[in-house]
């Protein structure tokens, strides 16, 4: 058996499982999710209508790289986007089936393990709270995952300060997540031009997930869309990408988490290995799937009301929770991360599993999405809150986490 796989650590919806056993809700609440970061908004109808439309596709087998249209229509969408000069859809783009299989196999692409001893085993750094696909991948490649803490006194930013120049010499891949999940972060310029210096300097590649970046306020003063990686790299005279590649999605642009569809864009010398990696894995997407999302990434209309959906329930919820928590709307992201470290030596799990118990409202702990580095976990005493569930569900359970608190 592949001795790495020991290494894995329970998935967070795991340890909720184990959190929640035996616990009781009130049977007269209905119960309010919001732990999963799965999109609950409606998928749209000409999404649906173009996958039947093209069930013919079911006939053929799909090549790795995808089809020419699904790639051109990529690449445009990421040049309107970003206002960028549309990426090369021959050579910078790459379809995958969501960015949640791509992030894991471009561990695997990318990371060198050959160097196995302790002292020289190779690094890749990921954020911390963090998606947990980061750490799996680093450690399925044979690499060991190092976290950068982000915390509410640098503004949730990540300091690529605190590593060495030893570790940053074994430095092979860097996740970054932006926004982020959890902390809605978007990364700024400065630390773009920050990680493009360290990345130039020592020589690793940098993986963007950028899949959260449709997901912002665009009404009024608000910041507006998020700086993109190939915007950042753009910017500061990068034409080429070198040692960057971005993961992008629809699923939660789009709501079709379950259709499976993302792209990966940048550096043309790693998208040339990454598609050698996944004509032998197996990562070619269905000719279906292609043809609902040539017509998803054409559309902008539907991604402007799901903005409006989610900017809604943050101008609703967030004031509420304030009262109690202490809570800000985030840069972008679907997540409100709440600190209830005022109810100290209530921890994050004790929180999560008596608001169930007692108001039927489903959290997830910040400590289960984060390790322990340098002394601390970083997601202790917080709470991610998914504002997936409707307008209403979403204000129902801001009042019963209200309530919750006044008790406690
Ligand atoms: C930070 C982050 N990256 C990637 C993904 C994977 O999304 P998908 O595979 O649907 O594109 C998720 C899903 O929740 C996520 O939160």
């Amino acid at each position: 058996m592949n001795p790495h796989l020991a290494l894995l650590q329970p998935y967070p919806f795991e340890k909720l499982q184990r959190l929640f056993a035996g616990v009781t809700p009130p049977g007269d609440l209905p119960p309010i999710k919001l732990s999963i970061g799965e999109p609950q908004h409606e998928t749209p109808d000409f999404i649906k209508r173009t996958l039947t439309e093209n069930l013919s596709g079911l006939a053929s087998y799909p090549s790795t790289q995808g089809s020419d249209s699904l790639r051109q229509a990529i690449a445009a969408w990421i040049g309107r986007r970003y206002g960028l000069p549309a990426p090369d859809p021959a050579t910078q783009v790459l379809p995958v089936n969501g960015t949640r299989e791509a992030l894991f196999a471009f561990a695997q692409t990318v990371v060198d393990a050959s160097h196995a001893s302790s002292n020289h085993q190779a690094l890749v750094l990921c954020p911390n709270p963090f998606y947990q696909i980061y750490e799996g991948a680093a450690l399925l490649a044979g690499a060991k995952p190092i976290f950068l803490n982000t915390v509410p006194e640098h503004g949730f930013a990540l300091d690529f300060d605190a590593l060495t120049a030893t570790e940053w010499q074994r430095v092979q891949l860097v996740y970054v997540c932006s926004p982020s999940n959890p902390t809605g972060k978007v990364l700024d310029l400065a630390s773009w031009r920050k990680l493009f210096e360290l990345s130039d300097q020592y020589r690793f590649v940098i993986a963007s997930d950028e899949c959260y970046s449709e997901i912002y306020f665009d009404q009024g003063a608000q910041p507006g869309p998020p700086l993109g990686g190939l915007q950042a790299a753009k910017q500061l005279g990068r034409d080429d990408y070198r040692n960057l590649v971005m993961f992008s999605s629809l699923s939660k642009r789009s709501n079709v988490p379950g259709m499976r569809s993302g792209f990966v864009a940048g550096d043309a010398a790693l998208i040339k290995q990454f598609l050698l990696y996944r004509t032998y894995h197996g990562g070619a997407m269905s000719p279906v799937v292609q043809a609902a999302s040539i017509a998803a990434w054409n559309d902008e209309a539907h991604v402007r009301d799901n903005r409006r959906l989610y900017a809604e329930k943050f101008d609703k919820v967030t004031p509420l929770i304030a009262q109690h928590l202490d809570v800000a709307r985030p840069e972008a992201g679907f997540y409100l991360w709440v600190s209830v470290a005022k109810f100290a030596p209530v921890a994050d799990t004790d929180f999560a599993r008596e608001l169930l118990r007692q108001y039927n409202v489903i959290v997830l702990p910040g400590s289960f999405l984060a390790r322990e580095s340098g002394g601390i976990n970083p997601g202790a005493n917080f709470l991610r809150i998914a504002l997936v569930a409707s307008v209403d569900e979403c204000i129902e359970a801001a009042h019963r986490i209200a309530r919750f608190c006044q008790k406690l």
